[in-house]
């Protein structure tokens, strides 16, 4: 016997806006949601093969820029929010999930918890460069020009033009000191 699944709802049209003169490879996936957060694409923005945004645990929306540079196989969830301003790009493998399972209790499995309260979500200023494989948790703010190195996982505050990296990430440099 086979059992029919049921069709899933359609996101309303307004949860995905994506400027014309935006790309996203036919190869990246975008869900955006059922549930009335939204999705925003600025001009000239880029999203390469095998990104993913993911509408999903939380309320928060994800708006990304103008002219940023999403690599493959970046993965940004919804959850408390994503802000991204202008000229960022996110280098391959990036991954921004601004959402905490509860996970305090024994008695109960950490997926039947709920989530933890937000810290704010995720922020990145203009101009940012975010290394390869760095995680941006719940609450990380990126200032204004910022580099974040490859691996790092980064928890909160990045004062603008400073270079970070590391597990937590800590200061290791100032952009553009040397040139100035
Ligand atoms: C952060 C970064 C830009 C620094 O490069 P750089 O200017 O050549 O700096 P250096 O290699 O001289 O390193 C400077 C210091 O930072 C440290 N460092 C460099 N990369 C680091 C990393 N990923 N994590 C932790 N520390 C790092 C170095 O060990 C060095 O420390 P020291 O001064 O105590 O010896 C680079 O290491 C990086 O992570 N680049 C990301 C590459 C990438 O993702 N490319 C994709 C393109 S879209």
């Amino acid at each position: 016997m086979t059992r029919k699944l049921a069709a899933a709802p359609e996101p309303p049209s307004d949860a995905l806006t994506v400027a014309p003169s935006a790309w996203i490879s036919p190869d990246a996936r975008i869900f955006p949601s059922v549930r009335g957060t939204k999705i925003a694409i600025g001009a000239g923005s880029k999203l390469f093969e095998f990104a993913v945004i993911r509408a999903v645990g939380g309320s928060g929306d994800v708006v990304i820029g103008e002219r940023c540079m999403i690599n493959p196989h970046c993965v940004l969830y919804s959850g408390s929010g994503i802000e991204i301003g202008d000229d960022v790009a996110l280098a391959p493998g990036v991954q921004i999930v601004p959402a905490n399972h509860a996970y305090h209790r024994r008695d109960l499995p950490i997926a039947r918890q709920g989530f933890l309260p937000s810290k704010g979500g995720v922020k990145i200023g203009d101009d940012v460069w975010v290394g390869a494989n760095a995680v941006l948790l719940d609450g990380a703010e990126i200032g204004k020009g910022a580099v974040i190195a490859a691996g790092a996982v980064v928890t909160g505050k990045v004062p603008p033009y400073e270079i970070w990296g590391g597990v937590p990430a800590k200061k290791i440099g100032t952009r553009g000191e040397e040139a100035l």
